[in-house]
């Protein structure tokens, strides 16, 4: 029997309406398009606005839509991962949620929480229970409502995130095709640079919590900038390395969309001209677990069965990992 592998059959994405623009940015924050653009390669993000709508509403848009488009009856899910850095709750998990919300009896849920990296540290656990033959039919889904927690009034991080949410299935492959190689890596010593300080265990909400804005993001963006830059390539340089991959081999580069100076250099270690890079950085900022699967969803249309994708990120933790992947379908 050959060997089995795990390999995305689906994908689906969804974003709310709400287009928050950098001309609107403007008018709430000391900024300007120009410096949003020049440093970051954001246009507009998108918004999800209205009561009671969490980050589960988001990833049950991209499940409904991947079952709708794949034919496919929700109770035949075996199991469902969610990569999220913005539950509904602390508890339950948005998996179970999101299980709930699109009818999938038969499916156990979990979270996976590694800040932007999530979603391919999820894809790689998922792959795990596929290539054993564990299980048949996953679904991964990558969902942030990155509003929630973000200070409006904070220049320097109120412009980069937006909301999102994109969903793959994962099936078993007898041609050899899916998922080939992942390299993850974590240093938690990063966690200064980028978190929320307050909500947890170690601090938990009250009235000072609130009053000093540690319930939103914190970042030093210089710092991450400057980890994420090497890091993001270096495993991307590693991962083509290990599968003796030249820039030629590649069809598409899949960068998290955290800041376009940090894809133009992955891309550029990797050999990898621009016009093979999934882009939509400027359409939706920074989505953290949704910005992957929402490039794969674009670009699903260009992709061709057998074509090599490097997908890489680096997020919170510090967190960062690359998945060398052979597009199936
Ligand atoms: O996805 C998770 C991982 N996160 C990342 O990968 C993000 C990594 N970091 C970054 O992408 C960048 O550091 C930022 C986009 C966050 C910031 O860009 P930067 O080029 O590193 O800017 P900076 O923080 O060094 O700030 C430069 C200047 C400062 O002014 P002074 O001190 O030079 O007078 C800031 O106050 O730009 C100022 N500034 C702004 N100006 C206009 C910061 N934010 C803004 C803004 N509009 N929104």
């Amino acid at each position: 029997m050959s060997k089995i592998t795990a390999a995305i059959t689906g994908i689906h994405g969804w974003v709310p309406e709400y287009k928050l623009t950098n001309e609107e940015l403007s008018t709430m924050v000391d900024t300007n398009d120009e410096w949003i653009t020049s440093r970051t390669g954001i246009k507009e993000r998108r918004i999800l606005k209205g009561e009671g709508l969490g980050s589960s509403d988001l990833g049950a848009k991209a499940v409904e839509g991947l079952l709708k488009k794949k034919n496919i009856k929700a109770e035949e899910i075996d199991l469902i991962i969610c990569a999220t850095a913005t539950p509904d709750m602390i508890f339950p998990s948005t998996a179970c949620i999101i299980a709930d919300k699109v009818g999938a009896k038969n499916a156990f849920a979990y979270d996976l929480m590694a800040a932007c990296s999530g979603f391919l540290f999820s894809l790689s656990t998922a792959s795990k229970y596929i290539e054993s033959g564990t299980y048949k039919k996953i679904i991964v889904v990558g969902a942030d409502k990155m509003s929630s927690i973000i200070d409006y009034e904070e220049r320097t991080t109120c412009v980069i995130f937006g909301d999102g949410a994109g969903a793959v299935l994962l099936e078993p492959n007898e041609e050899g095709l899916g998922i080939q190689d992942a390299i993850l890596k974590s240093d938690g010593s990063g966690r200064d640079y980028l978190h929320m300080k307050a909500g947890g265990s170690l601090k938990p909400s009250s009235h000072e919590t609130v009053d000093a804005k540690e319930h939103y993001i914190y970042q030093d963006g210089k710092t991450v900038f400057k980890f994420a830059v090497t890091n993001m390539a270096d495993v991307s340089a590693e991962i083509m390395e290990r599968n003796q991959l030249t820039g030629d081999d590649i069809a598409w580069l899949v960068p998290h969309q955290a800041n376009k100076r940090i894809i133009d250099a992955t891309a550029n270690r990797m050999g990898v001209g621009t016009e093979k890079v999934m882009l939509n950085i400027q359409k939706f900022g920074n989505t953290t677990n949704g910005t992957i699967p929402l490039c794969l969803w674009e670009w699903e249309d260009k992709l061709k069965k057998g074509d090599n994708l490097v997908l890489a990120a680096f997020g919170g933790g510090f967190t960062w990992g690359s998945i060398y992947l052979k597009w199936a379908y």
